[in-house]
């Protein structure tokens, strides 16, 4: 085992990222025979099969599975290795991997220029999908820091509330409800709903709402994009309830408005989350201060300059 380097774990790792030994390579810059090579040292050093194939795509086979597991372990240590000797260097270095729901994508990308602008020597990434697959990189432990609106419950994580997530319901500006004050969830029940697809945690908190409600309403379409539902009310397919984040860019002259209705805002919270026991590198670390100092009060500024 003590055969096994670094660069085959790496390349390990981004085989079973995109399943394929193709894809690994291009993004490494490293030719398929090197690839499967490096990879052919690596299973003989480990003495078990790695992989099987299944068709065109790759699998780890369960010994694979593990070596994976250690292989993040040690790219985090190494790369907190990396982030020390450069902090002793007197320059900061590195690498932050930040992952997001597509809901929080609102206001995490907006937190990256004035944290580059402080930190410019950590190389950023950024993930955005839906909370199920946040939730599937965080058990994997993908990337540096997660951000979502539900916390996962069935994991152990550190968990640092950021910041109010309302959830609102938003309907077209000519919409007969618009402007009309507490309006009954019976009347909002009438009204076509555009809904998230499953896998959002939009989705999840909404669907709560309603049967807690007990309301009975009247789903027209599924749509994967908050930006999607948002051309759909424009267009006049329904209504929607999303955060109120997706509307930081709308002003008082937007087709969309937000409806008065009994019972919203749903009051949530934005978290940033990681598994608890994960040793945070400096840049990741780095990041949390930064928010909780200052980038959480320029996100609520943002917010209260949102559509009302
Ligand atoms: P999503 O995110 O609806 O875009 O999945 C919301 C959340 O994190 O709760």
């Amino acid at each position: 085992m003590t055969q096994a380097t670094l660069h085959q774990l790496n390349i390990l790792e981004a085989i079973a990222r995109h399943g394929s030994f193709t894809r690994a390579a291009e993004e490494l810059g490293l030719t398929q025979p090197t690839v499967s090579q490096q990879i052919k040292q690596l299973t003989k050093a480990m003495g078990l099969p790695l992989f099987d194939q299944i068709g065109k795509r790759i699998h780890l086979t369960e010994a694979g599975e593990s070596v994976l597991i250690a292989s993040r372990d040690i790219a985090d240590r190494v790369a907190q290795l990396e982030m020390h000797l450069s902090d002793l260097q007197g320059m900061e270095k590195g690498r932050l991997r930040l992952s997001t729901t597509t809901t929080a994508k609102y206001f995490v990308p907006r937190l990256l220029g004035p944290f580059h602008q402080q930190h410019p020597g950590i190389t950023l990434s950024l993930e955005i999908t839906n909370q199920a697959e946040v939730m599937q990189r965080l058990s994997n432990n993908e990337d540096d820091l997660y951000f979502t609106g539900r916390p996962p419950r069935d994991m152990d994580v550190e968990l640092r509330p950021i910041l109010p997530n309302p959830l609102v319901v938003v309907a077209n500006r000519s919409n007969p409800l618009a402007g009309l004050k507490n309006i009954s969830l019976k009347q909002l029940a009438e009204q076509p709903m555009i809904m998230r697809e499953s896998g959002s945690g939009t989705r999840a908190i909404v669907e709560q709402f309603f049967v807690d409600n007990r309301l009975d309403v009247n789903p027209i379409i599924d749509l994967t994009s908050n930006e999607a539902i948002k051309q759909a009310i424009v267009g006049g397919l329904g209504v929607s309830v999303l955060s109120q984040h997706t509307l930081a860019l709308e002003n008082n002259e937007s087709p969309l408005v937000i409806l008065d209705v009994e019972g919203f805002p749903i009051q949530q919270y934005w978290y940033l989350v990681y598994p608890s026991g994960k040793q945070l590198s400096v840049a990741a670390q780095a990041f949390i201060d930064f928010i909780l100092e200052e980038g959480k009060q320029s996100i609520e500024e943002t917010l209260s300059n949102t559509l009302q």
